[in-house]
């Protein structure tokens, strides 16, 4: 048997740990869990999103629609955008990454990632033979180090990624630091905004002016759909047709589809999940700074970035402590860029992260 150099030489993903996991590891029960290590959703999904699958439970029979101009429509309206410009990823936005590398990677190509960002760039192009060029995200003030970006792209530049705002860094890129890197590149700039509604800004309009404009999107985060697998992107409609030539058919399956319909329409569950997650996310914030050992940065998504090197443990010692008490975040020291000292805490509900707090108080004192 030969396996593919590049699966071969694959270094495994490594995503959040589960609350399965975690109940049967430290002998807990699933609802004595807080689970605030994927971005997800605290406050549950849509319910007429949840009214849509239990409709369309009794049709799993048959195969999901190939049609999805209606789904399409929706996103478009809400991204203020033509539905030419959409696609619809049916394993989340990470089956686009996948979709982007079948359709813009040969062997030897290049790509940009800013370090730290989301591993899962990296972990889906290498496997078709992308070389990734490193350029840097500046942590102390949190932003982009565009010039490292700009200076990291070469004729053999394929797609450049940059993630605002950033996880696990919570920091956003300026919309001049995307023109300037859009403006010095004919690749495809990947704009990913996974956590855009939580902080206000996007970066449509510049879809307008710039053809080599992508922009990533997921229904994981402000929808609460994480376990249904929906991702979009925008761009100008060539990139777009290209891209659904080698998207897989029926990826999307129907109980997503119906997911995904029903909660872009239920416009006042969107509003108040955004809402919750903006507020619990101050409280969040305001809770950490209280501990004088703790570096806490300041997040415009729905999750917060913390130094813990000062505490006297290191990522891995102080993220096992807290499942012990039933607490599960993210402990970033498989992120490129980083050291072993870094976590990273979603936010929660606000029960939820006092719950955290409380506990986090109890080990660090
Ligand atoms: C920055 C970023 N992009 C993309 C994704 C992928 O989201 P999805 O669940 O839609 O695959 C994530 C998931 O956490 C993310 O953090």
């Amino acid at each position: 048997m030969k396996i593919k150099k590049t699966v071969d030489e694959l270094d495994p993903y490594v995503p959040g740990r589960s609350i399965y996991e975690i109940t049967s590891e430290y002998n807990l029960k699933p609802e004595e869990i807080i689970k605030l290590s994927s971005n997800e959703n605290p406050i549950g999904p849509s319910p007429q999103a949840v009214k849509a699958v239990e409709n369309s439970i009794k049709d799993m029979n048959r195969y999901p629609e190939s049609d999805l101009s209606d789904l399409i429509q929706e996103l478009a309206v809400y991204s203020n955008v033509k539905s030419e410009q959409v696609l619809v990823g049916g394993d989340g936005a990470d089956e686009i990454l996948d979709v982007l590398g079948k359709t813009f990677i040969e062997p030897g190509d290049e790509f940009i990632v800013h370090l730290p960002t989301y591993m899962y760039y990296e972990f889906t192009l290498r496997i078709y033979g992308a070389i990734p060029v490193f350029a840097r995200w500046d942590i102390e003030n949190n932003q982009l180090d565009v010039d490292s970006v700009l200076a990291a792209i070469s004729p053999r530049t394929r797609l450049i990624f940059l993630c605002t705002p950033n996880n696990p860094t919570g920091g956003l890129i300026t919309k001049e630091d995307i023109q300037r890197v859009l403006e010095s590149t004919e690749a495809v700039v990947v704009v990913d905004e996974a956590y855009f509604e939580f902080s206000g800004t996007d970066n449509v309009d510049l879809l307008k002016d710039y053809e080599n404009l992508l922009i990533l999107r997921t229904f994981s985060k402000v929808m609460g759909l994480a376990g249904m697998r929906i991702g979009y992107a925008l761009a100008n409609e060539d990139i777009i047709q290209y891209m659904y030539r080698v998207k897989p058919v029926f990826s999307l399956t129907k109980l997503s589809y119906v997911a995904a319909l029903a909660t872009l329409k239920d416009h006042e569950y969107l509003e108040r999940s955004r809402a919750a997650s903006v507020e619990s996310r101050e409280h969040l914030y305001q809770g950490l700074k209280e501990f004088p050992m703790l570096k806490v940065f300041r997040s415009y998504a729905n999750y917060i970035l913390v130094d813990v090197r000062e505490t006297g443990m290191n990522s891995a010692q102080l993220t096992e402590e807290l499942m012990k008490m039933g607490v599960i975040v993210r402990n970033c020291s498989s992120f490129r860029g980083l050291d072993d000292y870094w976590i990273r805490v979603s936010v929660g509900t606000i029960k939820e992260d006092d719950l955290f707090l409380k506990i986090l108080k109890d080990i660090l004192e």
